[in-house]
Order: C-alpha cells, then sequence, then structure tokens
C-alpha cells in the first residue's frame, strides 16, 4: 500500500533524477570539487546539481509554485499559496567522508502549512513519503512511531553541534543527563533521516538545534502521518521557525522535553 497523488509522484520523480547523480557522485566522492562554506558545512559540486535538477524537475511539473532551496534561497512564484522547500543532500559531511548515510528532502507548503514530504536516502533507496492525512509510507510500507513508554528503552538521536555552531555547552549538559536514562543515543549526521527515522519507529525521539526549515520541513509531516508528537524545544509548534525539534510519540514527549530543557539551563 502506498500514496497514490500527483504531488507525491512529482516530488517522487525529481528526487529519484537528482539521487541519478548523487548516487554517481559519491561513487567519486574523492574526485569532487568542493568549496568551503563554513567549518563543517560544505557545499560540495553534488549538492548544487541535485538541487538544480530538482528545482528544475519541479517547475517544469507546478510552474507557478515558489522555492525555498537551501543553496538558492526564496524563489517567489507567481502562485503566492504554493512553496517548495528543498535540500538537496542532507548529510553532506557523511556524504563527503564516504559513509552512506545522507538524504535529498523535499517538502510542499500550501499557505504556510506543510502538506506533503519526501525523504530519499539514494544509498539504501528508502523512499520516506507522506500527505496530509493520507499516512506516511516508506517505500510500499505503512509507517507507525513506536510505541514504546519507558525511557528506559528508549534509543534516542540528536545531533551535535559542531564546530562553527553555538550551544556545545548545552548539548554537553544535555547528553550527560540523558546517558544515564535511555538505552542507547544515536547521531546519524542527517536530520532528515533523523525524523524519517523516528517516523518509522527506529528512533524514539530526536532532539536538535539549530536547524533550517528545508532540515526538517519533509520530517514534521512524516512524523505527524506516522502518529508522532512534535515541537519545538520551546514546547511550541514553530518548528521551522525556531529550528529546533523534540519529535516522538505522545507519552515520551513531557517527560523527553522536561527533562531536556532541565539539564540544558543547569
Ligand atoms: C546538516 C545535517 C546534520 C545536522 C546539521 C545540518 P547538511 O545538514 O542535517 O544532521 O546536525 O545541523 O546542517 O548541512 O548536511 O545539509
Ligand atoms: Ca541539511
Ligand atoms: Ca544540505
Amino acid at each position: 500500500m502506498t500514496i497514490n497523488s500527483p504531488t507525491l509522484t512529482v516530488m517522487v520523480q525529481a528526487a529519484r533524477k537528482a539521487a541519478r547523480t548523487l548516487i554517481r557522485d559519491f561513487g567519486e566522492v574523492e574526485n569532487l570539487q568542493v568549496s568551503v562554506k563554513g567549518p563543517g558545512d560544505f557545499v560540495s559540486a553534488a549538492d548544487l546539481r541535485a538541487e538544480e535538477t530538482i528545482r528544475e524537475e519541479l517547475t517544469r511539473a507546478r510552474p507557478g509554485y515558489g522555492f525555498l532551496l537551501e543553496e538558492g534561497g526564496e524563489v517567489k512564484g507567481t502562485d503566492p499559496s504554493h512553496r517548495w522547500i528543498v535540500d538537496p543532500l542532507d548529510g553532506t559531511t557523511n556524504f563527503l567522508h564516504g559513509i552512506p548515510m545522507f538524504a535529498i528532502n523535499i517538502a510542499l507548503e500550501r499557505s504556510g502549512e506543510i502538506v506533503a514530504g519526501l525523504t530519499y536516502n539514494p544509498i539504501t533507496d528508502e523512499m520516506f513519503l507522506a500527505e496530509k492525512g493520507k499516512g506516511a509510507f516508506v517505500n510500499d510500507r505503512r509507517l507507525r512511531v513506536a510505541v514504546r513508554r519507558d525511557l528506559t528503552q528508549a534509543v534516542v538521536c540528536t545531533g551535535i553541534p559542531h564546530i562553527g555552531q553555538k550551544d556545545h555547552l548545552r548539548f554537553s549538559k544535555q547528553l550527560a543527563d540523558m546517558m544515564p536514562r535511555v538505552a542507547g543515543i544515536r547521531r546519524s549526521g542527517s536530520a532528515a533521516l533523523d525524523m524519517a527515522f523516528v517516523a518509522a519507529g527506529r528512533f524514539d525521539a530526536y532532539w536538535e538545534y539549530n536547524l533550517n526549515a528545508w532540515d526538517l520541513a519533509a520530517g514534521v509531516i512524516l512524523v505527524r502521518e506516522a502518529g508522532g508528537y512534535l515541537s519545538d524545544m520551546n514546547n511550541g509548534s514553530e518548528i521551522l521557525g525556531k529550528g529546533s525539534v523534540l519529535a516522538t510519540n505522545d507519552v515520551l514527549h513531557r517527560p523527553l522535553y522536561d527533562a531536556l530543557t532541565k539539564a540544558g539551563k543547569a
């Protein structure tokens, strides 16, 4: 079973086309010409090529829609109510190190609300899809968030602030507090896959700060349609605006939120 939707069909076609060049470039990762955008944040030729392909494909199918692109920024469309939010390569550091954990992330925003999301790992060929009111899927399998109610059994994922980012101390305090409470902590290097894995019930929870809308937009609808519970790290609903997230199920959200905010302030 999967979702039969013209919107998702367009998104899947764009992602698959971009994935073909990403796979080729991943194979030749050492020969890639890279420029350094900031410490730990590389922009590769592959990244730019993938974004261009996605933009071309989406524009061909939906000419009036605008864009929020990681590399290209905001592009206004003639249709003010629709906007694609795109990260052509989430997990750039993994990609450049030959670690096969990265994803193409595409979401559709309609009048300020995310109504469709796609997260695609070209290496594992896992295509995570969700559309508002229609559920979340990986390939043909329906997704549900994990139902674990006990933190001691939970595998929790996070993002570690790297060089050039802030909040290293807050993160260290939160990590120190969390380690003895949970079954395990993971860091994948792709916020997009972290959100998709919460939707799939692989991770019981995920928290991270200092992200951008393109890192999270697809994941917001994936987790929601998989029955999950999300907030920003102020326990509000401005996940994309604030660039922070705690995604989990409705039972673990409160204890995790309380523990993380308390530890972060200590
Ligand atoms: C990054 C990844 C990573 C997260 C970073 C993001 P990029 O995106 O999602 O997991 O911790 O903060 O910037 O740069 O690989 O597209
Ligand atoms: Ca990203
Ligand atoms: Ca990126």
